[in-house]
C-alpha cells in the first residue's frame, strides 16, 4: 500500500476509535456536546499518528497504544479550545468551523477543555493502558510535566506574555519548545515507556526527534499564519502580526524559516539515528511537515 494511503487509513481508524470512546462515555449534556465538538470536529491527528507509528515499530499491543494516542489528542484538543478563548487568542474559527466557545459559550468551552485534560489522565490511569502500574504512573508523570506549567501551559503563558513585548529569538524558541514541542516529545517518549523496553540511548534519540518535529511544526504554523489563507488553513490568518505576537517571523524571513526547518529535520534523522533511511516513516513524516510551507 502506498505510504500516504496507509497513513490516511491509520487516521480513519483513530477517528473511529475516538468516536466510539466518546459515544460510550458521554452523557446527553451540553458539556459532552462541546467535548465531542472539540475533538471530533476535524484535525490532522499528527500527534496520534506519531504515537501509533512508533508503537507499531515497538510492537506494542493496539489496545494499549490507541488509549495513549487518544489521551494525547485529548490534551491537544483541550489546548486548542482554551487557546481560542477570548482571554487567550480570541479566535472564532478553527478547522473551518466556529470555535468551541463560539458554538457553546465560554463557560462550557472552559469546562470542555478541563474535562478533556482530565479525561487524558483517566485514560492513562486505567489498567487497560498497561497492566503494570509503574508503567502507567511513568506515562502520567511525563504527560503531566509535558503539558503543565513547565510544558504546554507554561509555553501558552509565555505566548500571551510576549504579545506586544520586545522578545529575543531565544525567547521565541523557548516558547515554541514549551507550547508545542513538549507534547510532540511526549509522543515519541510515551510509546517507549509503554513498551517497557526503554534504553537511555533510544530515549535521547526519540526525544530529540519529537522536539525537532514540534519546533518545525510551530515554525511552519507561524509561517502559514503569515503567508497562508483562511480557506486553506481553516482558521483565521495573519493573526500573529495583528496582535503583535512573538512569532518566529520577527527574526526570520520565509526562506530562513524553511532553512531552519530543514536543519532541524536533518539533525533528527542523521546517519546514526534509527530514522536515517529515506524511506523510514519518521524520516518521511518530519520532511512532510516542511512540505506544508513549500
Ligand atoms: C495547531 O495544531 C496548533 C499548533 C500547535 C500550531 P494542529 O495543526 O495539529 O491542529 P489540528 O488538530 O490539525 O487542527
Ligand atoms: C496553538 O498555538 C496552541 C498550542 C500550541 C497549545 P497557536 O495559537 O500558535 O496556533 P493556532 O494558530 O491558534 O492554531
Ligand atoms: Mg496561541
Ligand atoms: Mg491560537
Amino acid at each position: 500500500m502506498k505510504i500516504n494511503l496507509k497513513l490516511k487509513k491509520t487516521i480513519t481508524d483513530f477517528n473511529i476509535y475516538t468516536k466510539k470512546y466518546i459515544s460510550s462515555n458521554r452523557d446527553k449534556t451540553i458539556l459532552w456536546d462541546a467535548i465531542n465538538y472539540g475533538v471530533v470536529n476535524g484535525g490532522k491527528r499528527i500527534r496520534p499518528l506519531l504515537i501509533i507509528e512508533l508503537s507499531k515499530l515497538l510492537k506494542i499491543k493496539k489496545s494499549n497504544y490507541m488509549r495513549l494516542a487518544l489521551a494525547t489528542e485529548f490534551i491537544h484538543a483541550y489546548s486548542l479550545i482554551h487557546d481560542d478563548l477570548p482571554g487567550m487568542d480570541n479566535d472564532d474559527l478553527r478547522r473551518g468551523k466556529p470555535t468551541t466557545h463560539k458554538k457553546f459559550g465560554e463557560a462550557v468551552a472552559i469546562l470542555a477543555g478541563n474535562s478533556l485534560l482530565t479525561l487524558a489522565f483517566e485514560l492513562l490511569a486505567d489498567a487497560r493502558t498497561h497492566a503494570n502500574p509503574r508503567v502507567r504512573i511513568n506515562l502520567i508523570d511525563n504527560l503531566a510535566k509535558m503539558s503543565g506549567s513547565n510544558g504546554l501551559a507554561g509555553g501558552q503563558s509565555l505566548d500571551l506574555f510576549y504579545e506586544k513585548k520586545l522578545v529575543t529569538e531565544k525567547d521565541i524558541f523557548k516558547m515554541h519548545n514549551l507550547k508545542t514541542a513538549k507534547l510532540f516529545e511526549f509522543c515519541m517518549l510515551a510509546p517507549l515507556i509503554l513498551s517497557d523496553k526503554n534504553t537511555p540511548l533510544k530515549e535521547k534519540e526519540y526525544r530529540k526527534y519529537g522536539k525537532n518535529f514540534g519546533l518545525i511544526f510551530q515554525a511552519t504554523d507561524d509561517l502559514l499564519d503569515y503567508e497562508g489563507t483562511k480557506s486553506i488553513m481553516g482558521k483565521n490568518t495573519q493573526k500573529d502580526s495583528k496582535k503583535n505576537k512573538g512569532s518566529i517571523l520577527k527574526y526570520k524571513n520565509s526562506k530562513e524559516v524553511k532553512l531552519y526547518c530543514k536543519k532541524l529535520a536533518a539533525s533528527a534523522t542523521i546517519k546514526t539515528s534509527s530514522f536515517s533511511e529515506p524511506e523510514n516513516i519518521f524520516n518521511i513524516l518530519i520532511h512532510n511537515i516542511i512540505e506544508r510551507i513549500k
